[in-house]
């Protein structure tokens, strides 16, 4: 009876804490009178605390446009939206204060130094001085721009602007960050740095990042959770490893085998008859077979039974730039 009370009491002292840093329900933006354009349609998301979150499409998918709408430069035509607990069109406010961003072009006061602007922009948080000197002194640190503080950011190449656009959106120290196509224009050196710049601050901050790219592969390899978006609608979301799964029940799988102790063609005999088994072709020393559902067991059981002894099993896993494609193709 006492641990029941205890509880009770618990549930009334604690706040009801979001549980999304990000949240959207059938977010839309309509462009246009007569030539309407629906650039984002009914979009519905959840973005954990903490996550990494890639927002993946084509050029023209709505991903600058959702992001607008989530930071308050730009209201839904419908639906609603909370980021960090608070309402995208009520408490905009609040929103600047908790989150951080990196636009797509991102502009700075270009006859200023590094060290000015971050100053600038740090005032607009009202940052106390002393605090602000030694953030600005750590986050350019962190971004690789120590040897550039003093220097005028209208010398910056593109990858300096980028992680200088990075170190300004992290002034507020904010619990949320928007990177709209973080990397896109630098060389692979300077995007690859970005990357690492992000998943680091992920890890040790614990910051939940939204980002936007049209890369597949840069979203795999950062990102916790992926969503692919095209004209405005939300293909599929999760991880790379669900994606994969939403394509397999759809095209099926692809296993490659190798067999010892018996001809290759008696396994593929053996293998045909396995239930879901729908093609399979006889490649130099290797089994190809191509299965409506995951069938591994199956086909290692059907090979044993005919005398064969499975040397390598291996799925053929799809390339992730035809796994976007697929998904965007198949809507
Ligand atoms: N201010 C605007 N007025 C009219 N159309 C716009 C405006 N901003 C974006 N669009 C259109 O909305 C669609 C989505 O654009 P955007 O969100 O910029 O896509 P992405 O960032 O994924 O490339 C595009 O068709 C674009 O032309
Ligand atoms: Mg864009």
């Amino acid at each position: 009876m006492e641990s029941i009370s205890m509880e009770l009491e618990l549930n009334e002292i604690v706040p009801k804490v979001d549980e999304f840093a990000i949240e959207t329900i059938h977010l839309s933006k309509i462009f246009g009178k007569e030539n309407q354009i629906h650039a984002v349609d009914n979009l519905n998301l959840q973005v954990r605390k903490g996550e990494v979150f890639g927002f993946v499409g084509p050029n023209g998918a709505g991903k600058t446009t959702t992001m607008k709408m989530l930071i308050g430069l730009l209201e839904p035509s419908e639906g609603s939206g909370k980021v960090a607990g608070f309402d995208i069109v009520r408490e905009v406010i609040n929103i600047r204060e908790t989150t951080g961003v990196l636009p797509e072009p991102a502009g700075f006061y270009d006859n200023l130094t590094a060290r000015q602007n971050l100053r600038f922009y740090a005032k607009l948080y009202d940052i106390e001085s002393e605090v602000r000197e030694k953030r600005i002194v750590n986050l350019l640190e962190t971004v690789g721009l120590t040897r550039a503080i003093d220097q005028k950011t209208g010398g910056f190449s593109t990858g300096m602007r980028k992680r200088f656009g990075l170190a300004q959106a992290l002034i507020n120290e904010p619990s949320v960050l928007f990177l709209d196509e973080p990397t896109s224009g630098i060389d692979p050196l300077g995007a690859q740095m970005m990357r690492d710049l992000i998943k680091d601050l992920n890890r040790s901050k614990g910051v939940t990042v939204f980002l936007s790219s049209h890369s597949m592969e840069e979203v795999e390899e950062i990102c916790d959770r992926i969503a692919i978006i095209a004209r405005g609608k939300l293909l599929a979301v999760g991880s790379v490893e669900d994606l994969r799964d939403i394509i397999r029940a759809k095209e099926g799988l692809h296993y490659l085998l190798e067999v010892q102790d018996i001809p290759l063609s008696e396994a593929a005999e053996a293998v045909k008859n396995v239930e879901g088994v729908t093609d399979f072709e006889i490649q130099d020393e290797t089994l190809q077979v191509h299965a409506e559902t995951k069938l591994r067991t199956e086909i290692a059981k059907a090979v044993r039974k005919a005398g064969g002894t499975v040397s390598m099993f291996e799925e053929e896993e799809m390339n992730l730039q035809k796994l976007f494609l697929k998904i965007i193709e198949g809507a």
